[in-house]
């Protein structure tokens, strides 16, 4: 691939997407404003922590195919194609913030000096790829110096933390949505080398699947979290429930693991846009408003059942495994973690957590925590473990070791990700999420199925 792109912003999206274009043997110039995150990258440092970015960023700045610029002419001139991949945080009202696109568009305009594909990677409320193309040809319009002309193209990125170059190099699929043919071609071609589908659509189509996408996973897990409520009142499993609804392959496994619910920089962020794009448009979403209620009730359910288990004694103390919102990321953002630990606190709860990565993060967002270094200086004398994260550590602990850590062999799964029967037979009192023992004795009195119907109103 000869293609020369520059990516404008080094975020996560930003800075993965270079880095992997490339790998894949595009002449990539990665641009940022900030002069510090540039210098540190430079020196080949990365900001975020991402498996197996540093084996091909390296390379890749070894070879001449990426380099780093704060210098704006410098990184936008001469390019064939400019990746917009700047924040779109969100407001107080859960709309999505798209100044730092516009002022991109803007630069884009005031620097080009040839034909060149703009390329918007950052997830944008449909129909600011229009806005794009109008900002950057208002740019182009108040200078005299230069011909050039711009097509836009929407790009989206389906990449997880943890797993993001992976999942840029094996998609399973890429869409390019453009009103200019041409454009979507040009912006194919960067993939050409991946196995996948690609699927060109319109502008505002592609940028419609972005959020349909991320809104339905969350759906998803919002789903089974609402199964597993039912699934602990009437006494069955949500593991196997879903287990059992994976096996059919129109419903699949993935995105059915009940919990503590979804965190991180896009489902939160992602689904609240999508019911304030649908309100301005005058169509008010329904489901969407119940997933994200489900996601924020399940934490506060969480935090009450360690309450309510946990015998009423003044200076109860819990050791947490994991903040991070998922693992293989030290992102706190929006980890469930936060609201679950401040929920204990308020309730006279002192909390210590251990976390491999997320530590540092995690500090900036959660008060009064007792920060350990290790597994054992969390949970020694505790009266509970409180699994937040299914980091492998914790998968591979000894829990017979970790028994004779805890005060009381209490253990609370927030990622139904622990061995139960074992723990169970190890003398652990285990209360995962929906897992139907938690109540057994009111489930086996069968009480609930005797219950006298409801008079209706
Ligand atoms: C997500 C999308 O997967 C990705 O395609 C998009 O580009 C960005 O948003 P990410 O936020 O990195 O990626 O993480 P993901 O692995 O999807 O998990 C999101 C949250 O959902 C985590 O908090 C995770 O713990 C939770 N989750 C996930 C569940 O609670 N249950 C599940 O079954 C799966």
């Amino acid at each position: 691939m000869d293609k020369k792109i520059a990516v404008m912003g080094s975020g996560y999206v930003g800075l993965v997407a270079g880095t992997c274009l490339a790998d894949l043997g595009a002449q990539v110039t990665l641009f940022d404003v900030d002069e510090e995150k540039v210098a540190q990258l430079r020196r080949g440092k990365i900001p975020i922590y991402e498996p197996g970015l540093e084996d091909i960023l390296s390379p890749a700045v070894e070879s001449g195919n990426l380099n780093f610029t704060t210098n704006e002419a410098e990184a936008l001139t001469g390019q064939d194609g400019i990746i917009i991949a700047v924040g779109t945080p969100k407001r107080a009202d859960g709309s999505c913030d798209i100044q730092y696109v516009l002022s991109a568009a803007e630069m884009i305009g005031a620097n080009i000096e040839s034909d060149t594909v703009v390329i918007n990677k950052s997830t944008v409320p449909v129909g600011t790829g229009e806005l794009v193309y109008k900002q950057v040809n208002s740019a182009l319009e108040e200078r005299s110096d230069t011909e050039a002309k711009v097509e836009v193209v929407s790009n989206p990125e389906f990449l997880r933390e943890g797993s993001a170059v992976g999942d840029f190099m094996e998609p399973d699929r890429v869409i390019v949505g453009s009103e200019d043919g041409s454009a979507c071609d040009f912006t194919a071609e960067l993939y050409s080398s991946l196995d996948c589908p690609v699927l060109k659509t319109g502008l505002r189509t592609a940028e419609m699947i972005k959020y349909a996408s991320n809104a339905f996973l969350a759906t998803k897990i919002s789903f089974i979290n609402e199964i597993s409520n039912v699934c602990e009142m009437v006494g069955a499993d949500v593991v196997e429930v879903a287990e059992g609804m994976g096996l059919d392959h129109r419903i699949n496994r993935d995105f059915l693991g009940a919990g503590i619910g979804y965190g991180g920089s896009c489902f939160p962020k992602d689904t609240e846009a999508l019911v304030e794009i649908a309100g301005q448009a005058g169509y008010q979403s329904q489901i969407l408003n119940s997933v994200i209620g489900v996601n924020h009730a399940q934490r506060k359910r969480f935090a009450r059942k360690i309450v309510s288990t946990l015998p009423e004694e003044e200076d109860l103390q819990v050791g947490a495994l994991g903040v991070a919102f998922k693992p293989e990321t030290d992102d706190m953002r929006e980890a469930p973690s936060i609201d679950i630990i401040h929920d204990l606190q308020a309730e006279g709860i002192e909390v210590s957590a251990y976390d491999p990565i997320a530590m540092e993060n995690a500090r900036q967002v959660i008060r009064d925590v007792d920060w350990a270094e290790s597994p054992e200086e969390a949970l020694r004398g505790m009266d509970a473990l409180i699994l937040f994260t299914e980091w492998d550590e914790f998968l591979e602990l000894d829990y017979k070791k970790v028994k004779e850590w805890l005060k009381r062999p209490v253990i609370f799964d927030g990622r139904n990700c622990l061995p139960m029967e074992e723990l169970i037979e190890m003398g652990f009192d285990y209360y995962g999420v929906g897992r139907g023992i938690d109540r057994l004795d009111e489930i086996l009195s069968y009480r609930y199925l005797f219950a006298e119907p409801k008079e209706k109103d």
